[in-house]
């Protein structure tokens, strides 16, 4: 099982809506996928009960569960605040990391200091997983974005993409859907926005 961690110390970073899209989006391939939800809050387990029926599965995994001689994708959504024993479970497993980062002082600053930590990681140090950035709700005319700019320029990971802040995630979220699943010509800017994203996971 191929795992995708969505992880950022910072409440409301986008992890949950990074984490049910990309999922939406395995499913929307045709691919095996499951969405692992370690946050209390059970955000991205409540979108998947919203899911209808005749859009292509996403299956739940929690920990009753063996991964073993499951083919497929795992996507894994992670609480605020993640530390410790949890965050060392869910980066053994991981194959692939993507940090999502909103353009703000103390999302900037949390950041730091999580990929300080991270990097320490045995997994990371081998560099046997890959970690990527996603810049959050960024809208590219604004100072904010800037300084977003000048945190990561001499980061040496690589920045995938920036997500502009729209209502396409949320009115999708409300219907259990990803924006994989409404009309692409309702999403464009979205999905071109996502195609790095793609290029990088299955890469
Ligand atoms: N690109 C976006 N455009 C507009 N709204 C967004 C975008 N990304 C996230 N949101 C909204 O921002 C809020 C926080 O996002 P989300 O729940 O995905 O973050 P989170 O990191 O999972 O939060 P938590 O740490 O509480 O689990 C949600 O209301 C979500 O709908
Ligand atoms: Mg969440």
């Amino acid at each position: 099982m191929k795992t995708v961690l969505i992880a950022n110390p910072k409440g409301g970073a986008g992890k949950t809506t990074l984490s049910t899209n990309l999922a939406g989006y395995f499913a929307s391939q045709g691919e095996d996928v499951w969405l692992w939800d370690l946050d209390k809050q059970k955000s991205a387990l409540h979108w998947l009960s919203l899911r209808p029926d005749w859009l292509p599965p996403i299956q739940r995994l929690d920990a009753r569960n063996k991964t073993e001689g499951k083919d497929g994708w795992l996507v894994l959504d992670t609480p605020a605040g993640i530390a410790g024993e949890p965050l060392d479970e869910a980066l053994k497993r991981a194959h692939k990391i993507i940090v999502p980062l909103v353009p703000s002082p103390y999302d900037i600053e949390a950041t730091r200091r999580f990929l300080e930590e991270i990097l320490k990681h045995k997994a990371l140090k081998k560099g046997a997983v890959d970690l990527a950035i996603i810049g959050m709700r960024v809208d590219a005319r604004t100072k904010a974005a800037e300084r977003l700019d000048e945190f990561l320029e001499p980061i040496d990971l690589p920045v995938l993409t920036h997500l502009r802040e729209t209502m396409n995630y949320v009115n999708a979220a409300f219907e259990g859907k990803s924006i994989f699943d409404v009309a692409p010509s309702s999403v464009e800017r979205d999905l071109e926005q996502w195609q790095p994203i793609i290029d990088w996971v299955e890469r």
